[in-house]
C-alpha cells in the first residue's frame, strides 16, 4: 500500500469527510465547535480565496490523515499591506503522529502571502524546529469578583501571586485620574465606514498589525455563528474616534469577561473611557474576572490604569510566526516588540 503522505489544497467537497476526521480526532466539545464554525471562520472569510485556500489537508492513499486549517488576515507593517495567513487549527490523525508528517510536505507561503502566524500552547522547542518564531504573551487580568475567582482556584498554586497582583492593582485602579468628563461612548451593532477612517488615523506608523477595517471587523465580530460581541465606540459629532469590542462568556463555571479588540485615534484620550464602559456592562453582567491581551504600550498603560495586572501563567501561549525569506523589506517586522496584537487577532479568543 502507497504509505507516502501527499498534500492537498482543502476544498468545500471535503467538508463531510474533514468533518468525520475532526470528530475522530478531538475531543466531542471542541469538535462541536470547530464543525460550527468551519464555513464562517475558513470558507467565508472575506480574504481567503476559494482558488487557493489557506487550508491543507495530507493524505496517505484516499485516507485523511492530517490538517492545517487557516484563514488570510490583511496585515500593515508600518506602511506595507501584505496577506497572512493565520494556521489556527493543527491536527494529525492518532494512528500517524510522531513521524513529522508536516514537515514533510508542507510548501513556502507564496509570495503575496508571505507570512503565516496564530497562537500555539506547543514548546518552543516545537516552533524553532520548524524555523518559526515564537514568543510568549501574557493575559492582563481585571478582577471584578475576587471572592467568586478566589474560590474557582483555591486549588490552583499561584492564588497567592493572583491576590497580591489583583489588590495592587485595584489600590491603582482607585486612585483619582479622571481629568475630563468622558466623551459619548456609544453602543454599535456593527461596524459603518466610519471605523475605514477612523484605521487610517490610529494605525501605527511603524509597527506591524492586523488591519482593522471594516470587511474585517463585521466578518470577525458582526458574523461569527456561535459567539455574539458587545460593540462599543467614542462618537464625536458624527466622527467615530475609538471603538471596543468586549465579550461575556461562562467557561469552567465562571463568567468572564474579554476586552478582545480595541483602537483609538488618541490612545491617552480615548481609551479609558472604552474601558470604562465595558467594565461597567460587565459588572451588570455579574462578570467575575475580565482578561485582555494588548501589545501595545498605550494599551497597556490604559489597562493598568483600569485595575489590570499580568496574570501569572504556568504554561503562557505563545504567538507564533513565519516570514518568507524572500521578503527581506519586512525582516524589520519580525520582533514582537513591532507588533501591536490583542485577544481578537487570529483565533485566541474563538473558542
Ligand atoms: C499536535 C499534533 C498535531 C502533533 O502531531 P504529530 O504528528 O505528533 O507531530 P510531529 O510528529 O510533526 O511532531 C512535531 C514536534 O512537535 C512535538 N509535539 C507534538 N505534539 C506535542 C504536544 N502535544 N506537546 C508537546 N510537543 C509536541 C513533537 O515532539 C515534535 O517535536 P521534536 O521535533 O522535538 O521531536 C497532534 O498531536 C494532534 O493532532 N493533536 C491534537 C490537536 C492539537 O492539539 N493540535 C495542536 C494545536 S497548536
Amino acid at each position: 500500500m502507497d504509505e507516502i503522505p501527499v498534500i492537498h489544497q482543502y476544498h468545500a467537497s471535503d467538508r463531510a469527510e474533514l468533518f468525520d476526521f475532526i470528530r475522530e480526532v478531538q475531543p466531542a466539545d471542541v469538535s462541536a465547535r470547530m464543525i460550527a464554525q468551519w464555513r464562517w471562520k475558513f470558507e467565508d472569510n472575506p480574504f481567503t480565496s476559494p482558488e487557493r485556500p489557506a487550508t491543507d489537508i495530507i493524505r496517505i492513499g484516499a485516507k485523511l490523515v492530517g490538517l492545517m486549517a487557516g484563514f488570510r488576515v490583511k496585515l500593515w507593517l508600518g506602511g506595507i499591506e501584505c496577506f497572512a495567513e493565520d494556521r489556527g487549527a493543527w491536527m494529525v490523525h492518532p494512528d500517524y503522529r510522531g513521524q513529522y508528517l508536516w514537515r514533510q510536505v508542507m510548501p513556502l507561503p507564496p509570495l503575496d502571502t508571505p507570512i503565516r502566524m496564530g497562537w500555539s500552547k506547543l514548546p518552543l522547542r516545537v516552533h524553532q524546529k520548524v524555523k518559526w518564531l515564537s514568543d510568549p504573551v501574557r493575559p492582563l487580568v481585571r478582577v471584578l469578583n475576587a471572592g467568586a475567582l478566589a474560590a474557582h482556584f483555591a486549588h490552583l498554586p499561584g492564588v497567592i501571586s493572583i491576590g497580591a497582583a489583583a489588590s495592587a492593582a485595584a489600590r491603582l485602579a482607585a486612585a483619582p485620574f479622571r481629568a475630563k468628563p468622558d466623551p459619548a461612548v456609544i453602543r454599535l451593532d456593527s461596524f459603518d465606514d466610519r471605523v475605514d477612517a477612523l484605521w487610517e488615523r490610529a494605525r501605527p506608523a511603524n509597527h506591524a498589525m492586523v488591519i482593522r477595517d471594516r470587511r474585517y471587523l463585521n466578518w470577525r465580530y458582526c458574523q461569527r455563528p456561535d459567539a455574539t460581541y458587545l460593540l462599543f465606540g467614542v462618537e464625536r459629532a458624527s466622527k467615530l474616534d475609538g471603538f471596543l469590542v468586549a465579550r461575556v462568556t461562562d467557561r469552567g463555571g465562571l463568567r468572564w469577561g474579554y476586552l478582545v479588540d480595541f483602537i483609538a485615534a488618541d490612545n491617552s484620550r480615548d481609551l479609558a473611557p472604552l474601558i470604562r464602559a465595558a467594565l461597567e456592562e460587565f459588572r451588570r453582567q455579574q462578570v467575575a474576572a475580565v482578561l485582555s491581551y494588548a501589545t501595545a504600550p498605550a494599551a497597556r498603560a490604559a489597562l493598568f490604569r483600569r485595575g489590570f495586572f499580568p496574570a501569572p501563567q504556568h504554561k503562557p501561549i505563545r504567538f507564533v510566526r513565519f516570514f518568507h525569506r524572500g521578503r527581506t523589506d519586512l525582516a524589520q517586522f519580525t520582533a514582537i516588540s513591532s507588533w501591536h496584537l490583542t485577544m481578537g487577532d487570529g483565533d485566541l479568543e474563538m473558542s
